[in-house]
């Protein structure tokens, strides 16, 4: 009984993992995939132009939120809705947990 309820446990802690924010993130996937976002949003997440967000720092599921925003058109941008309209769910975590992890 007592084995069972463990391993019960052990099972709602993973799919409370795969159920997650951030869900299997790959930073080195987002940064490679953030090489098309540079032109505007600069190399490190830094943009250098006065209408053009910085990204580097931003909180994780923020980025998220908006990137899907994006690409669902809840939020539309002439510049920035054809760069989300490509990406994938994996993309948008991979890319959002790259910017969050870099220096604001
Ligand atoms: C052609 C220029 C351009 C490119 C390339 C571009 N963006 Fe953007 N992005 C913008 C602009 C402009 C905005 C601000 C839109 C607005 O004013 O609503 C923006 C906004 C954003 C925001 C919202 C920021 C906030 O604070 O709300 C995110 C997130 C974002 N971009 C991510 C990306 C990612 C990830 C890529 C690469 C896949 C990318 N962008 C490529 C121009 C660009």
């Amino acid at each position: 009984m007592q084995k069972q309820s463990a391993i019960a446990l052990g099972l709602g802690a993973v799919l409370m993992l795969a159920a997650g924010p951030g869900m299997g993130a790959d930073v080195a996937a987002g940064k490679a995939k953030a090489a098309q976002c540079a032109a505007c949003h600069g190399q490190d997440g830094i943009s250098n132009n006065d209408m053009w967000p910085n990204l580097a720092g931003q909180k994780q599921g923020y980025l998220v939120k908006q990137l899907k925003a994006f690409r669902d058109g809840a939020r539309s941008n002439p510049q920035m809705s054809p760069m989300a309209q490509g990406l994938s769910d994996q993309d948008i975590e991979n890319l959002a947990a790259y910017f969050s992890s870099l220096e604001p």
